[in-house]
């Protein structure tokens, strides 16, 4: 055992994965800049309090947070999500709206580990401010749905819900909380804590004991406000007429306490149940008026990273790509033949790698074998006297030629051609 390794729920991502990671982000960004998004970098710290607006009864606030107080005494965190911190910059450089903005990058949730469910974990997502139109709703949603269809991913639902104008809400929560007071016994003790802090956290519940008050429970439906309604029926009808399936689901709350209005969730149908949502959103709107901002629409989502490619790996699709470069050089001159071929080759754009440490040819070949290369080129001292260089194809055909070095690259195109 090395002395020292990764934290727990932390990981390295090494190759050739760390190049699916980079792709799964530039389709992401190609999906969304298509659609008018700009990518914002927040920071990876802030005030804790920007993640306390969060609101005090989510457990990422209250056991989650990797909190600390930096030298200068300032009480900060890792973040836990980037909404906050866009809400946060939405306040702080007041740009024009609607302003439409696409994120990517790692957050930390002192979380158990398990797998799907890291302390330092990736998402992708994207954010749109003051904009308060059901069409915006179903944009960001199908290009969720776009997203996991361009990856190549077949097995994701979406559930969606809404949980009504605050007013509705308000008033849902007190129905819920007196549901639940009244059947006490029947619920389980965790869920009691829940009910303390927030009754609607309890329909999240997955424990036995729990489901058949989950089931009687309630519905957020009936709590609707005209306008809650129509502002949901504009969503579905939007997201019929785009082509993109849904599956309503009134106890869908999600973890975090700003929802309002529209929610929802892609749920990966090959993920085991506790960590099977993908990504998941909604509309916050009162997000940015809690961070001292004016009353501001807000609606987006995230995507976990991690998850997504744990549901393409069960579904074969979406593989890493290929790392590995177009020629090997095998140099037993014993000089700088290697040196000067790889370089020129990079300078002209050509992926090239070379053995090092003056190896024999056959033990050159076995690597030029396993770095992927198409082609390598081959410089013995006889090929260094005729001024050529060997062209030897690696896979297909079988037929080496000598070429010469004046036109080494025109040659090398075109036998990668
Ligand atoms: P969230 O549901 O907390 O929402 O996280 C979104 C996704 O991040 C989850 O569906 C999951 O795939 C992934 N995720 C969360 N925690 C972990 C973890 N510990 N390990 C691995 N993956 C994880 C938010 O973060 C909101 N900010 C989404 C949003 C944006 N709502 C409106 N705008």
């Amino acid at each position: 055992m090395p002395e020292f390794q990764t934290s727990p729920g932390m990981r390295d991502i090494l190759p050739p994965e760390s190049g699916r990671w980079r792709r799964f982000v530039e389709v992401f960004a190609e999906v969304v800049e298509s659609a008018g998004y700009g990518q914002i970098i927040p920071p990876l710290l802030e005030d804790l309090g920007v993640f306390q607006r969060i609101g005090d009864a989510t457990d990422v606030v209250t056991k989650e947070m990797y909190d600390f107080v930096d030298k200068g005494g300032r009480h900060v965190s890792l973040r836990p999500e980037l909404t906050a911190s866009v809400c946060r910059g939405f306040v702080q450089h007041r740009p024009l709206t609607p302003w439409k903005v696409w994120y990517a990058g790692s957050q930390f949730r002192y979380e158990k580990p398990q797998r799907g469910r890291y302390r330092q974990f990736d998402q992708v997502g994207v954010e749109v401010l003051g904009a308060d139109d059901p069409l915006l709703d179903v944009e960001v949603i199908a290009l969720g749905w776009d997203f996991y269809q361009r990856l190549g991913l077949t097995q994701v639902r979406l559930l969606l819900n809404s949980l009504g104008e605050p007013g509705d809400r308000a008033r849902y929560v007190e129905a819920l909380r007196g549901h639940f007071e009244s059947n006490l016994d029947a619920l389980s003790p965790e869920s009691r804590i829940t009910l303390a802090k927030n009754p609607l956290r309890v329909l999240d519940s997955k424990r036995e004991t729990d489901a058949p008050l989950v089931a009687a429970a309630p519905r957020i439906a009936e709590f609707y406000s005209d306008e809650a309604a129509a502002h949901f029926e504009a969503v579905q009808t939007g997201l019929r007429a785009v082509g993109v399936p849904f599956v309503i689901d009134s106890s869908l709350v999600r973890g975090l306490d700003y929802y309002r209005r529209t929610t929802f969730e892609y749920q990966g149908l090959t993920l085991d149940s506790a960590q099977n949502a993908l990504g998941g959103g909604g509309r916050y709107d009162g997000l940015v008026e809690s961070l001292g901002g004016p009353a501001t629409a807000g609606i987006g989502f995230a995507l976990g990273l991690d998850r997504t490619l744990l549901a393409c790996d069960d579904e074969g699709v979406f593989p890493a790509p290929s790392a590995g470069v177009d020629v090997f050089v095998v140099d037993t001159t014993g000089g700088s033949e290697a040196l000067d071929i790889t370089t020129a080759l990079r300078r002209a754009g050509i992926r090239a790698d070379r053995a090092y440490e003056g190896r024999s040819m056959k033990s050159q070949m076995k690597v030029a074998d396993r770095s992927g290369a198409a082609i390598a080129l081959i410089v013995g001292t006889d090929e260094l006297a005729q001024g050529v260089v060997t062209l030897r194809p690696l896979r297909g055909e079988d037929r080496q030629y000598p070429v010469p070095r004046a036109e080494l690259i025109e040659s090398v195109e075109k036998a990668l051609t």
